[in-house]
C-alpha cells in the first residue's frame, strides 16, 4: 500500500510560525504526516490531534512513537466539527496554532472502501473505520440507491460542479430497476453511460467528480468544514496562526470565504495575499498535491499583529 506523503509540508509547518510551548491543533492526522513534523519542530509544548478514522489514529499513534516525538500529544478518533469537545476531554483551553489538511489519505483511497472509481470495492466511501459502522451512518451505498433524483442532481453540482449532474442522476435511478447498485465499478458504468464520450478531459476520469461529490455527502463534508472552521476560529488565541490545505474547489471556496469574513471584520490578518501552491518538483513525486491550495490566517485581538 502507498505510503500517505503529506503535502506542502514545510510549508504548511513555516506558515504556522510555530514558538515552543505552543499548544496544537491537527484537526485531520491522518498518517500523522504534518504531526510529526509538528512535533519536531517544538522543543515543548502540546498537540491536539482528530480523525474520524480509528485506523488513521492507530497509525498517527504508532508514527509519533517511533519518531521519539517527546511532545504531551492527545489523539482522538472524532470529527473536527465540535473541537470544544475534544479541548475539554484534553484538558486545553486555546490553541496556538492549527491545521486542516483536508479529504482522504493514500491508505484510504487505496482500501477497500471504494473511495476510488480505479479498483471495485464495495460502495462505502466513509472516513470512518468500516469495522465501527453502525445502521445510523451513511454509506455511498445508501445515496446511489435510496436518494431521490433531485437531491443526486444537488450534490453533484453542488458538491462537485458536475454538468452532467442531471444525465447522471437519472441513469442511476433508472439503473435501480435492476437492483442495487453494490460496487464502485456498477457506479463507474452508470456515469459512464450517462456522459457523452469524449468527457474525459484533459485525463481525468469521467467519475472522478461522481465520487467526490457521493464522498462530501456521505462524510457530510460541506457541513463539518463550515461549522469545523468556525469552532477552531473561536478555539484560538490572539496572534494563533490557522493553515487549510484543500484540494478542489468546493473546499477552497468555503475556506476562502470564511477568512475573508474575519479578515473584514478585523478579527484576522491575512497571510499572503493569495494562496500557496505546491511547487513542481512535488507535483512530480507526488500527483496528489497537483490540486492543492493553502491559506492562512492570524488571529487578532486588535488590529496589529505581533507575530511575522
Ligand atoms: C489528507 S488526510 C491528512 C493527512 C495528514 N496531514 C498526513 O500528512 O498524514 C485527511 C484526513 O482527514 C480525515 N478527515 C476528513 N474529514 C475529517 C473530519 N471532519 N474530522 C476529522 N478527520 C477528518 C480523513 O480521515 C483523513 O485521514
Amino acid at each position: 500500500m502507498t505510503r500517505h506523503k503529506p503535502v506542502m509540508l514545510r510549508e504548511a509547518v513555516s506558515k504556522l510560525a510555530l514558538s515552543s510551548g505552543d499548544c496544537v491543533f491537527d484537526g485531520t492526522v491522518g498518517s500523522a504526516g504534518h504531526t510529526r513534523a509538528i512535533c519536531a519542530r517544538l522543543d515543548f509544548g502540546r498537540i491536539v490531534g482528530t480523525d474520524k478514522d480509528r485506523q488513521a489514529i492507530q497509525e498517527a499513534r504508532k508514527t509519533l512513537e517511533k519518531s521519539q516525538c517527546s511532545l504531551n500529544y492527545c489523539l482522538r478518533i472524532a470529527n473536527f466539527q465540535g473541537v470544544e469537545t475534544i479541548m475539554k476531554a484534553c484538558g486545553v483551553e486555546k490553541f496556538q496554532a492549527a491545521l486542516l489538511d483536508l479529504g482522504f489519505r493514500s491508505e484510504q483511497l487505496e482500501s477497500e472502501r471504494g473511495f476510488s472509481f480505479q479498483h471495485e470495492a464495495p460502495l462505502l466511501m466513509t472516513y470512518k473505520d468500516p469495522d465501527t459502522l453502525t445502521k445510523h451512518d451513511v454509506t455511498a451505498r445508501d445515496v446511489v440507491n435510496t436518494w431521490d433524483k433531485q437531491t443526486l442532481v444537488d450534490i453533484l453540482s453542488g458538491y462537485a460542479d458536475e454538468t452532467h449532474a442531471q444525465e447522471i442522476a437519472k441513469e442511476i435511478v433508472s439503473r435501480r430497476q435492476s437492483g442495487w447498485l453494490e460496487t464502485t465499478t456498477d457506479l463507474v458504468e452508470a456515469v459512464k453511460t450517462a456522459v457523452p464520450s469524449g468527457y474525459a478531459r484533459g485525463g481525468r476520469h469521467p467519475a472522478t467528480k461522481t465520487f467526490q461529490a457521493i464522498r462530501m455527502a456521505v462524510n457530510d463534508e460541506v457541513r463539518s468544514l463550515t461549522y469545523g472552521l468556525k469552532d477552531i476560529f473561536t478555539a484560538l488565541s490572539a496572534t494563533a496562526r490557522f493553515v487549510v490545505i484543500s484540494f478542489h474547489s468546493v473546499e477552497d471556496r468555503i475556506v476562502k470565504r470564511a477568512f475573508s469574513q474575519w479578515v473584514e471584520a478585523g478579527k484576522a490578518l491575512s497571510i499572503g495575499n493569495q494562496p500557496i501552491t505546491p511547487q513542481q518538483p512535488e507535483i512530480d513525486t507526488n500527483p496528489r498535491a497537483r490540486s492543492a491550495k493553502l491559506r492562512c490566517i492570524e488571529k487578532v485581538q486588535n488590529s496589529t499583529s505581533n507575530r511575522n
